[in-house]
């Protein structure tokens, strides 16, 4: 199992402080079960893994194989937690070079949608070019501007491309059962489509087909992934006691340290292909909890590269924050650090040595840094990247942050603030409906 450890945070808190919230992670956790706290309209993700059939399983590699077989690229079409869970999982389990490679046997999976970059979209619809491409449409409300727009380019490339037949074939929708565009488009197409459940918000739905259809189809294992979430779903059940739910813990002691001053988090990791996990951690924290004036700020750092960017701010700037590092035990794959008989880089002492090692050292030398500046941290071991570990790696964050939102007082499961850009651009655009707010902003300008 994935392990949780305080130890580290402790100096800044106490063990005292962390172990005073057990009656209010009890509550919160309670009020999660029961249904009885904010946003309780949103809970549907809580009993997602164990709940997810074989069936259902099933029916999405099914779909996966269809794109596997037909492209050799896919574009996954999606913004916020509509794309962050199934990049967050790939990107962890993605050999970080095959894509490169001439001679796959996976799809290349890339993205869309995130952003309105005209030429992000100038160069991927040029990389699609006389591609065997697919697209996943992912859009919860199914009138997300980012995410419609890229789609609109993509339908009529592959309809150009590869002939509305094979369009038919190769486009996918994830979206609400009945409304949207999306879903209007998916019917009137008649494109294969998975229904995102009114009942689990963006951020909360790498468990739906929004994350295991683009996980099956860049040929992981999606059972291993249910499965590892369905184990984490047991070990921070309602009836777990605080000293043993991990979930409860974490909650506790980011609160209390954020009671204690620290308003910033850090997420670490020193392996490059969790970044995506950070950002979709970022996401499900950050909308979660930034909200009625508080909450800490998620932020994300790659290690050891960091060391050489953020190092600096870490070990010695404003004493606000504290990390989260997860830590993966073991590797997939050993090399070992040559030796070389002149020695012109002074490196033979580290001859015969595991390149982990190294990396483990520069974990725990910053370890002892960071606390000796200041920094307290909380240790997530994870004891190896697959998808089962995985599984249990998002569930523990999915429900530590129920709890956490619960404790700090919030609806976790709303995101009002998101609006108010939309309001503006749309208001800037001249969409129909806009007029009012057209006019009020352009007085502003
Ligand atoms: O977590 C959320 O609710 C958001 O990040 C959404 O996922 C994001 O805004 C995309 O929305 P939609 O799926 O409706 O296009």
């Amino acid at each position: 199992m994935i392990t949780l450890n305080i130890e580290k945070a402790f100096g800044s808190i106490s063990e005292e402080a962390v172990n005073a919230y057990e009656a209010q992670a009890k509550a919160a956790r309670e009020a999660l079960e029961n249904g009885t706290g904010k946003g309780n309209d949103f809970l549907g993700w809580l009993h997602l893994p164990s709940s997810i059939r074989a069936t259902f399983l099933a029916d999405i590699k099914a779909t996966a194989h269809i794109l596997r077989e037909n492209c050799e690229v896919v574009v996954v079409a999606g913004i916020g937690g509509s794309y962050l869970g199934a990049r967050a999982v790939i990107e962890a389990l993605s050999n970080s070079f095959t894509w490169l490679q001439e001679d796959k046997k996976d799809p290349v999976v890339v993205y869309a949608g995130h952003n309105i970059g005209e030429d992000y979209l100038y160069e991927l619809t040029g990389f699609l070019k006389n591609k065997k491409f697919g697209v996943i449409n992912i859009s919860k409300s199914g009138t997300t501007t980012e995410t419609a727009l890229a789609f609109r380019l993509l339908k009529k490339q592959c309809e150009d491309q590869r002939g509305k037949e094979m369009a038919r074939k190769v486009i996918v929708a994830i979206t609400d059962a009945k409304k949207g565009a999306a879903r209007i488009t998916a019917d009137k197409e008649g494109y294969r489509s998975f229904v995102i459940p009114d009942n689990v918000g963006g951020r909360f739905s790498v468990l739906t087909p929004v994350g295991l259809l683009p996980v099956a189809i860049a040929g992981f294992d999606i059972e291993k992934l249910v499965a590892g979430a369905t184990d984490m779903e047991k070990a921070c059940g309602v009836n777990i006691p605080f000293a043993q739910n991990p979930a409860a813990i974490y909650a506790a002691t980011r609160n209390e340290l954020y009671k204690s001053g620290k308003k910033i988090e850090i997420l670490v990791n020193y392996n490059p292909k969790l970044h995506y996990v950070s950002e979709w951690w970022k996401q499900l924290y950050g909308e979660s909890e930034g909200k009625e004036n508080k909450g800490i700020f998620p932020a994300a750092v790659d290690f050891s590269t960091d060391l050489h960017s953020m190092g600096q701010w870490i070990q010695e700037g404003e004493r606000s924050i504290f990390e989260t590092v997860i830590s993966v035990e073991k590797t997939n794959h050993t090399l070992s650090v040559p030796s070389d008989e002149a020695n012109l880089d002074g490196l033979n002492f580290l001859a015969g040595k595991r390149v982990d090692e190294v990396n483990k050292m520069a974990e725990l030398g910053t370890q002892i840094a960071h606390i000796d500046g200041g920094v307290p941290n909380i240790r997530i071991v994870i004891p190896e990247l697959n998808e089962y570990y995985i599984g249990q790696l998002l569930y523990f964050f999915e429900i530590g942050c129920g709890i956490s939102g619960y404790i700090l007082g919030v609806n976790p499961f709303d995101q009002p603030g998101v609006e108010a850009y939309k309001k503006n651009m749309f208001a800037l655009l001249n969409k129909p409906g806009y007029e009012e707010e057209s006019k009020a902003i352009q007085s502003r300008l």
